[in-house]
């Protein structure tokens, strides 16, 4: 049996990380194709290293583009892939438009598709990663799910019982793998903070960075926190373009910097007071690292990190942010309890599935 593992852009290396270690310790077959949306050093080659990543045995480099020519080079060149590969299997992970690509091209070629982080849905339909998340889901015929709501979704949604897989979160394997190399490389040290003493900012949904009066009154709500508490906020690429296109400076106490490596990130993460965000798999991160989390969104698509975790959603208005603020500072916060099976080995059970369904073929 040949496994093909997927990945495109930032949110997917934690994620397939520790199936392709997974798949290494039982000595399966695999190899990893990388479609280059996300091509920057720190947005990729960067990662590849700290996550021990293998370099990929095939790379697309398809890089940025509207979303139907992104969808449609990946899925050009990845059937050429799978024509001369052959793989038994193609597992891809999360919402991102490589993802729905290869799913789609691998289902055409008749080839099954393993969906990691499957089952996730926000309603929310103007999100490209909502649809992303529902096709592939469809096209999937074994469908690794993170939490409750994510099996409740795909049962609602007619996918058979027996194609869905609970597994746990394969990125919180990672997490757990990496958080003691995150913390004691004391990355708070290279920006001037003190562990505890600063929030961590990031933001780059469309929904939120594509719309000037949105980026703009943002920034406002953020400027009341920055007058209390120094914020460290690396730009993604998209929303440092919409700040130059619309002259849009960040407020006083806010610190900019590059988007950051994996366990630099992680290390600012674990030690940080508060988490502003508008990132799925941070809201997830730090339900497990137990430090705060406001979400900077209407909905998500992971609402155990609410119900078990220690993410809220909250409106971008001044006063809110404030408010949210003081009531971490006065220990007024949900706890994290772990969400079931969060346990750093869900890419180990992952891989059980894979074992069972290629004996069950043979
Ligand atoms: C993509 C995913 C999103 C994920 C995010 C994580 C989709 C639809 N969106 O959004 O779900 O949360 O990645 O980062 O797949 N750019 C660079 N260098 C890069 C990559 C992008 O400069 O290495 C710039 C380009 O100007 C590009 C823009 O960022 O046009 C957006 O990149 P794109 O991959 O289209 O979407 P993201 O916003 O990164």
């Amino acid at each position: 049996m040949l496994i093909c593992n997927v990945v495109g852009a930032r949110p997917n290396y934690m994620k397939i990380a520790p199936i392709v270690h997974a798949l290494d310790r039982r000595g399966l077959a695999h190899f990893l194709v990388h479609t280059g949306q996300h091509y920057d050093e720190n947005m990729s080659r960067v990662l590849f290293e700290e996550l021990e990543l293998p370099k990929p045995d095939v790379y697309l480099g398809v890089g940025s583009d509207t979303h139907a020519r992104q969808t449609a080079r990946v899925m050009m060149d990845f059937e050429k892939v799978c024509q001369d590969r052959r793989p038994d299997l193609v597992m891809v992970a999360g919402d991102v438009n490589s993802t729905l690509a290869a799913a789609l091209t691998a289902a055409k070629l008749g080839i099954p598709v393993g969906h990691v982080e499957a089952g996730l849905r926000s309603s929310d339909r103007t999100m490209p990663e909502e649809l992303n998340r529902i096709v592939t889901d469809h096209l999937s015929e074994m469908l690794f799910t993170t939490e409750e709501s994510g099996n409740e979704n795909l049962r609602r949604e007619g996918i058979p019982d027996e194609w869905i897989h609970f597994v746990g979160n394969c990125m919180v394997d990672t997490l757990l793998r990496r958080r003691e190399a995150a913390v004691s490389g004391a990355p708070w040290k290279e920006f001037e903070l003190s562990p505890g003493g600063y929030a961590l900012l990031t933001l780059h949904r469309p929904s939120n960075v594509d719309v000037k009066v949105t980026l703009q009154s943002l920034m406002r709500a953020i400027a009341a926190v920055a007058a209390r508490l120094p914020v460290l906020f690396p730009v993604h690429p998209r929303t440092r373009n919409r700040m130059m296109e619309w002259e849009i400076a960040p407020p006083d106490g806010v610190q900019l910097c590059d988007p950051l490596s994996y366990l630099t990130f992680l290390g600012l993460m674990a030690k940080a007071q508060l988490v502003l965000t508008d990132s799925g798999g941070i809201q997830e991160e730090t339900t497990v690292l137990d430090v705060p989390c406001l979400t900077l969104r209407r909905n998500t698509e992971r609402p155990i990190t609410i119900t078990c975790g220690t993410n809220q959603l909250t409106e971008p208005e001044p006063q809110a942010l404030v408010r949210s603020l003081e009531r971490i500072r006065a220990g007024d916060w949900p706890k994290n309890r772990r969400p079931p099976l969060w346990d750093g080995r869900a890419s180990e059970r992952v891989v059980d599935v894979i074992q069972n369904w290629a004996a069950s073929r043979l």
